[in-house]
């Protein structure tokens, strides 16, 4: 247990001098963590990632419950641009920014579901499957980078990839800045809010303004954190015990619980090898016309697996991801970058098994579940879980 604070303490430091090569170098220290600390019960605080996150300064945050644990509150204000807001709200809303004018940033990343399409693989233009998972837009500015493999830096930088992806939006900055000059109430909204005609610098600022305005406080867990012992349950509580005690916190802390590093997928058993057999041996008992998908899309489904491997070249970056956020997880199944995971149940138990070398007993796993619904939060003052469950899974946005 020493040991184990002595590292800990050390990493604290050393993040804080250096924390992209840190974070990413946790994963061989983290054996180290694992032998003397499955049953660490300590509150450590890591630091944030240095994201842009502009979180208001009139924002009181935290007391001194919340400091000491490693989970921070989202905070409860942002300083924002409302106009620029506005405007990135409309672009991300319309379909115009894809090729064929049938697919917005919205149709990936519902408002309603969680910030996602709850596909395993989201459909682009003409229907087409993808090859990987879309996450969650809520609370992306609070993470350190952007995609699984990390290969954005920002929000900004993020839009390109969708906006050129020929099965995702399949369009370019040329032919949409043409579309944008030809739109009257385009053209009037860029002057009102830049004193000038659209560039994608523009559209790239305003979209990913909109973006940090996509952030959800006052989660049951955050309102704990700021002190109010009442807002969880014993179970809940318990939960949160065991999500520390077993590890979990060891990759999914900060504020976005998760977010701020790259992991292994895989750090304790080969998941994708278990996975794959367990395919095979499924799609034995299917008619070969239910086995969908060409050759190509098969590889390019496969080269997603490797995650940051594909932005590096290095093999001990294969198969890392950034840790995803934890937050409002319970809105956006299925789950993991391939979309294996339907319940949360079922990501638990995986992350049990391959991240820490544990099976959970079942009562654990229902435990760590009960916490992690009590991380979904509010946006623009309503709860996300009630607006949910109102609407079921509705294709209409929260505009
Ligand atoms: C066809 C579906 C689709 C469309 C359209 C789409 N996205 Fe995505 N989005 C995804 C997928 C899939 C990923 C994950 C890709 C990856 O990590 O390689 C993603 C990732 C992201 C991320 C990174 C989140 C994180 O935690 O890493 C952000 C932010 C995002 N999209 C915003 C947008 C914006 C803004 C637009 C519109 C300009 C957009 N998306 C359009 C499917 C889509
Ligand atoms: C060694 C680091 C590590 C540990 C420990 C860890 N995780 Fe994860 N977790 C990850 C990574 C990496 C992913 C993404 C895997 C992927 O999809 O490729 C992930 C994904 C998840 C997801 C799916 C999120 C989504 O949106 O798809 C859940 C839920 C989750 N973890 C919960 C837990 C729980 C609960 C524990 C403890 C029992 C835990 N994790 C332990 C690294 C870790």
């Amino acid at each position: 247990m020493e040991r184990v604070n002595r590292t800990i303490r050390a990493w604290r430091i050393a993040i804080e001098r250096d924390p992209e090569r840190i974070r990413s170098g946790l994963n061989r220290a983290f054996p180290l963590l694992l032998g003397g600390a499955l049953a660490f019960t300590i509150g450590f605080g890591w630091p944030d990632a240095p994201a842009t996150s502009r979180a208001s300064s009139s924002d009181a945050t935290t007391g001194p419950e919340a400091s000491a644990e490693p989970i921070r509150p989202i905070p409860r204000q942002m300083d924002l641009d409302p106009q620029k807001v506005a405007l990135g709200d409309r672009l991300f809303h319309d379909p115009q920014l894809s090729r064929n004018g049938e697919i917005s940033c919205a149709s990936c990343h519902d408002l309603q579901m969680g910030g996602t399409d709850r596909l395993p693989r989201s459909l682009g233009i003409d229907g087409q499957e993808g090859t990987i998972n879309s996450p969650t837009v809520f609370n992306a500015d609070f993470n350190f980078r952007q995609f699984w493999d990390g290969r954005a830096a920002d929000l900004e930088e993020q839009i390109d990839g969708p906006m050129n992806n020929p099965l995702e939006m399949g369009f370019n900055w040329e032919d949409l800045m043409a579309r944008l000059n030809a739109d009257q109430k385009y053209m009037e909204q860029f002057l009102l809010v830049y004193g000038e005609d659209p560039t994608p610098a523009r559209v790239r600022d305003a979209i990913a303004e909109f973006e940090r305005s996509l952030f959800t406080p006052n989660a049951r867990f955050d309102r704990y954190l700021r002190g109010d012992a009442n807002a969880l349950t014993p179970d809940e509580k318990s939960g949160y015990s065991l999500f520390k005690q077993y590890g979990c916190i060891a990759c999914h802390q900060g504020t976005n619980v998760g977010g701020n590093m790259y992991q292994k997928f895989g750090v304790l058993g080969d998941y994708f090898a278990d996975r794959d057999a367990q395919k095979t041996s499924q799609s034995r008992h299917r008619s070969s016309s239910q086995q969908g998908g060409d050759d190509a899309h098969r590889a390019a489904v496969a080269k997603a697996d490797l995650g940051r491997f594909n932005v590096t070249g290095r093999e001990e970056d294969r198969h890392k991801f950034k840790v995803p956020s934890l937050r409002n997880v319970e809105l956006t199944p299925p789950y993991f970058h391939d979309g294996s995971a339907k319940t949360l149940q079922e990501a638990v138990r995986i992350m049990g098994r391959y991240q820490l070398g544990v099976t959970l007993p079942p009562r654990d796993v229902d435990q760590i579940v009960l916490f992690l619904k009590t991380l979904t939060g509010e946006y623009r003052g309503r709860s996300l879980q009630i607006e949910d469950a109102r609407s079921g899974s509705t294709q209409n946005d929260a505009n």
